[in-house]
């Protein structure tokens, strides 16, 4: 059953694309009629994401995205239709008809449900017979009750189906649990527990809910932990441990560690914005959530070889979003936990405060591979380091930096500085340049990042975008003139778009792209919303109608009246060497 118009209608109409964005990203100022940001679908650091709130759309000119409100919570939350759908409903308060018909989304709200029932079942444990050898582990790891209940810690009783068992008896299937990872097939018939004997840690969303577990073994053995598998509603390169008690924290940093059980000693002792990235090193999409919730990240990393690469890749990616970032310097223990259980809580808060920022990190980092007594070591690294000073923007910060280094390799200060300076103009004038060439770049193709279709035949191309660029914005125009036939669009991609907004329009639905998220996907819609960005002549559209209507009609037949230049486009594009950039 689709979602009646009418619905989708008042749900746009109810979920401002502004507010609904701005959960997720925080929009700047006014540019002309649009609001900008950071795209929350790539990396950037100058704001390409335009949000319109006249026209209910967003687009981004870096990576191309673009559409409606429902697009964007799709996209965002990783969402289907319908579940976005549903998502807005309940956000806008309002019910959706027949929600529970989609299979998808009940067979996700199944999941769900049994996580929830599982995690219960886990914890009821903790005061039973089958949980005593997890509360005495918990115990020798100094995890208290009330922390193991803040964070819904549980254990898997030593048995092959004891979890299997109970969830039967609250009406899941051996198959709904097997799609949970729950439980898994054995070799001959029937199902046994995957979680034996092990202290069990739920991950629970941003929004509640459990979407999978982590379960330590009780002490010493192979494998230290097991993870649930990536399931329908668990994608561990897009959560985080403990993300949805630190997201209320206060502290206005996230202290992003290796391990559950540094998360869990943190909490306890105060340190209430601790997250680990779930056994994964951090992930691209990770660092994303957590931008949403902070402007700061301390990186409290295991002080090991591992640990300290980690932190360098973490601050490159936590760096891409302009997160400030500083690194934990621990000495005289592996881990937080550790460090907390030998010197104290106090003791760790005095580490925090004086967490080195990045620079100071990667200066010291740096040091270590080299021997500064020696000249040309000396050199060597100053060339390394003066590459990381000269990027600083500000002037201030740079000299303050250049003391330092010439305290480093006891040379003058003014020395390094003008070194550093003579560093900071080159890199400006070459950012400059390619700031430039890239601003050119971007001219030249509207969206830089953007998925153009290939046109075979790029004259009636430029026709068909034009048609179909004024039937979105002049419904009526498909009333009042003769339109062109489908069969004579030449591009797959746009006569497929053609299509779906005729159809509407016969139907007198609306063409607005905000409420085209149902039926034309995402790419097609971004390629829609790309082809509204460019002029267009609205005042005489009927003329202009008319004009790229005899455009296509003009180029029908093939090449023969391409220009030299299209033709070798053309040429270029079927020809071997053509790579889609
Ligand atoms: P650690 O080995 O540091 O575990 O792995 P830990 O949580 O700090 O536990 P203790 O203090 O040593 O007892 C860090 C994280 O890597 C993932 C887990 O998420 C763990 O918390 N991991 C580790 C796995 O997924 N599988 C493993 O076998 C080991
Ligand atoms: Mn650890």
């Amino acid at each position: 059953m689709p979602i009646p118009e009418k619905f989708i209608e008042e749900l746009v109409e109810r979920s401002d694309i502004v507010d609904v964005v701005s959960s997720y990203v925080r929009l700047g100022k006014k540019s002309g009629a649009n609001l900008f940001g950071l795209c929350p679908f790539h990396s950037e650091k100058t704001p390409s994401f335009s949000v319109s709130p006249d026209k209910q759309i967003y687009h981004c000119f870096g990576c191309g995205k673009g559409g409606g409100v429902i697009s964007f919570i799709m996209e965002i939350e990783n969402l289907g239709y319908r579940d976005a759908v549903a998502f807005l409903a309940r956000r806008a308060g309002m019910t959706l008809p027949e929600e529970t018909n989609d299979a998808e989304s009940r067979r996700r709200a199944r999941m769900l449900a049994l996580n929830k029932a599982a995690a219960r079942f886990f914890y009821s444990q903790l005061s039973t017979e089958g949980g005593r050898a997890a509360c005495e582990y918990m115990a020798r790891r100094q995890i208290s009750p009330e922390v193991a209940r803040r964070f819904g810690l549980g254990a898997a009783p030593d048995s092959w189906d004891s979890l299997e068992k109970a969830m039967r008896a609250e009406g899941f299937t051996d198959l709904e649990l097997a799609d949970a990872g729950l439980v898994r097939r054995g070799k001959s018939a029937g199902f046994y527990d995957t979680f034996r004997n092990r202290l069990m840690f739920p991950v629970i969303d941003v929004r509640g809910n459990v979407i999978g577990f982590s379960g330590r073994i009780l002490g010493d053995g192979e494998p230290k932990y097991m993870n649930s598998p990536e399931t329908l509603v668990f994608n561990k390169s897009r959560n985080l441990f403990a993300l949805n008690l630190a997201k209320k924290s206060k502290s206005g940093y996230i202290l992003l560690t290796e391990g559950n059980i540094d998360v869990v000693s943190l909490h306890q002792a105060g340190f209430d914005s601790a997250v680990a990235s779930l056994g994964t090193s951090l992930t691209a999409e990770q660092a994303r959530l957590i931008s949403r919730y902070t402007n700061e990240v301390i990186i409290a990393y295991d002080s090991d070889g591992a640990g300290l690469k980690a932190s360098q890749r973490a601050i490159g990616i936590l760096e891409k979003l302009d997160l400030k970032v500083r690194v934990l310097r621990m000495t005289g223990a592996k881990d937080p936990d550790e460090f907390i259980k030998t010197r104290g809580a106090e003791a760790f808060r005095k580490l925090l405060e004086g967490s080195e920022n990045q620079v100071d990190y990667r200066l010291n980092t740096l040091a270590r591979n080299y021997d500064l007594s020696d000249t040309e070591q000396k050199l060597a690294f100053l060339d390394e380091a003066y590459d990381i000073v000269a990027r600083l923007p500000e002037s201030t910060r740079r000299e303050i930096y250049a003391a330092k280094l010439a305290a480093m390799v006891e040379v003058k200060e003014q020395a390094v500085l003008t070194d550093v300076e003579a560093r900071h103009k080159r890199l400006l004038r070459h950012a400059r340049g390619s700031e430039q060439r890239e601003a050119m770049r971007v001219e030249k193709r509207p969206a830089s990042g953007e998925k153009k279709p290939r046109y075979d035949n790029l004259s009636s191309a430029v026709g068909e975008e034009g048609v179909i660029r004024l039937l979105s914005f002049e419904p009526e125009l498909g009333v009042k003139l003769e339109l062109p036939g489908e069969e004579e669009f030449t591009a797959p991609a746009l006569r497929e778009i053609y299509h779906v907004l005729r159809e509407r329009i016969a139907r007198h639905e609306s063409v607005n792209p905000a409420m085209l998220s149902g039926v034309l996907s995402s790419e097609q819609l971004s390629l829609l919303i790309s082809l509204q960005d460019k002029p267009e002549r609205l005042a005489n559209s009927e003329q202009a109608m008319r004009d790229y209507i005899r455009k296509i009609r003009e180029s029908a037949g093939g090449g023969s009246s391409l220009s030299l230049r299209e033709q070798a486009d053309k040429y270029r594009r079927s020809g071997k060497g053509y790579k889609d950039g």
